[in-house]
């Protein structure tokens, strides 16, 4: 669980939880607990690969090439650009493609682009900015405007490209320079800059936000704020869709995915199929399944923001619904009492030592939909000392065995602080004691404590 909100602070000297207020705009984006609901629909038997063109239509492509519109109906057939297609973008009423044979307009009929003149290599990106258009290659980057086509000269490959975002109230497009996330103003001006190992997905979202994939990290530059912040999502980030369509992101890990918005936080979500392709209009993710393309949408879960799985100190950690549009009724219980607002204040002096309480919180919304979570919030585990804590510990669960004549001695607080990574490795995976239940999670947790705390003998007096 992660600490991400800077909240109000609240007066310490009225134990039990209760509401506080937090007025605070959240300074980074939420990583909820909860896992999304996500709903799958199969949008084509056939294509390979999709990309949005306005809101409401796909390009689905394949062997053959077709526009599906808002009501999911195949529309046109775009006859003659047989195969996959890379990127499309819709400029003056003409819809532009990177077609395997290059760029084509169609308008109804298709027809080779003028553009094609201009550009060497495949085109990997269209995105339209007002009434420009930019198109990205492999090696270079191009930007079309007024009739013009000009190469936008930059520091290193282009590595990404997004319009639509938002530096304070500056409109600007984000161009991935090599390493090198650059945002540029209308008038082409450099007014963010920022080195990256190895710039890999650059996106923006509805809200103007960019986000990036640098080898592997999520990265966010909300609008407001004055640089990138990390987002830990727990493991390596393996694709990331945003689109300047929908507030709506998808983030790939190697370990699952995590859907959201930068005001709503990222939730979990298990995606079925396998190639990401697109993000659409409303936020759905385009993705294959080998069979075809399938369309997934969240739906709303519920989090906590600030929830320390221990209360070491005093804390107060905030419910956050995925949308705020909506709600009907909002009810937090913290062991069975009813908590008001959506701020529960913690302090440790509420919790013994070892002491769990249950936190459970229910929304609804005005549609129907309603999400709930329930978690478990311990108490802190106070000071750990060998005298009183690991010495019991060890006569209880190791001394048969890892005594004087053993292998490996641990009847000393010395012989424990030298093997100590061994130790909590061994007994995390359950591997120690051998041949007999693992040690519970809080002994487990207490031997960390131990360590972290620099091996305390007694407790100091
Ligand atoms: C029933 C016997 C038994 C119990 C109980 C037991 N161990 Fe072990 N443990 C062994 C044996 C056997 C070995 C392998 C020989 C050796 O290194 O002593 C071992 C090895 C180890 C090692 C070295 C592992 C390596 O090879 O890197 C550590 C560390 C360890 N035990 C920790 C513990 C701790 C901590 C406990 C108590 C929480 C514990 N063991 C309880 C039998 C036991």
């Amino acid at each position: 669980m992660l600490s991400l909100l800077l909240l109000a602070c609240t007066d310490p000297d009225t134990a039990g939880p209760r509401a506080a207020d937090t007025g605070a705009a959240p300074l980074a984006v939420a990583l909820l607990d909860a896992p999304a609901t996500l709903h799958a629909d199969r949008l084509s038997d056939s294509a390979t690969h999709a990309v949005p063109t306005a809101p409401g239509q796909v390009l689905l492509s394949g062997e053959a090439v077709w526009l599906s519109d808002a009501r999911d109906e195949a529309a046109e057939e775009i006859d003659g650009a047989a195969g996959p297609v890379r990127a499309a973008a819709w400029a003056s009423e003409v819809l532009l493609l990177s077609t395997p044979a290059g760029l084509r307009t169609w308008d109804g009929a298709l027809w080779g682009s003028p553009l094609s003149e201009h550009v060497t290599g495949s085109v990997e990106q269209l995105a339209v900015d007002g009434d420009r258009l930019w198109l990205r290659t492999a090696d270079s980057l191009y930007r079309w405007s007024g009739g013009v086509v000009e190469a936008i000269q930059l520091g290193g490959a282009p590595t990404g490209l997004a319009t639509g975002g938002l530096l304070g109230d500056a409109a600007v497009t984000w161009v991935g320079a090599g390493p090198v996330a650059v945002a540029l103003s209308e008038a082409d001006a450099v007014s963010a800059e920022r080195a990256f190992r190895d710039l890999w997905q650059l996106g923006t979202d509805a809200a103007g936000n960019a986000w990036l994939n640098d080898g592997g990290s999520l990265w966010v530059h909300l609008s407001g704020a004055e640089d990138w912040a990390q987002i830990p999502l727990g493991a390596a980030c393996t694709d990331l869709l945003a689109s300047p369509q929908t507030a709506t992101i998808w983030a790939a890990t190697t370990t699952g995915a995590h859907v959201g918005s930068a005001a709503a936080g990222l939730q979990p979500a298990e995606v079925g199929g396998d190639g990401w392709l697109a993000v659409d209009s409303r936020g759905r993710l385009l993705h294959t399944d080998g069979s075809g393309v399938l369309r997934t949408s969240a739906g709303r879960g519920v989090g906590w923001l600030d929830l320390p799985e221990r209360i070491e100190e005093e804390q107060v950690a905030t419910l956050h619904p995925s949308t705020e549009d909506g709600i009907a009724s909002i009810s937090v219980t913290l062991d069975g009492e009813p908590v008001e607002g959506r701020a529960v204040a913690f302090h440790p002096a509420d919790f013994e030592e070892g002491v769990e309480k249950i936190l459970a919180a229910e929304v609804q919304w005005t549609d129907g939909s309603a999400a709930a979570l329930e978690v478990a919030v311990l108490g802190a585990l106070g000071t750990v000392t060998w005298d009183d804590t690991i010495a019991p510990l060890y006569e209880d669960r190791c001394a048969q065995c890892h005594g004087g004549d053993a292998d490996t001695v641990l009847d000393s607080a010395a012989a424990w602080q030298d093997l100590i990574d061994d130790i909590i490795d061994q007994v995390a995976r359950g591997a120690m004691p051998l041949g007999s239940d693992p040690l519970s999670q809080d002994d487990v947790d207490r031997i960390r404590a131990w360590r972290d705390a620099g091996f305390p003998l007694t407790e100091p007096r």
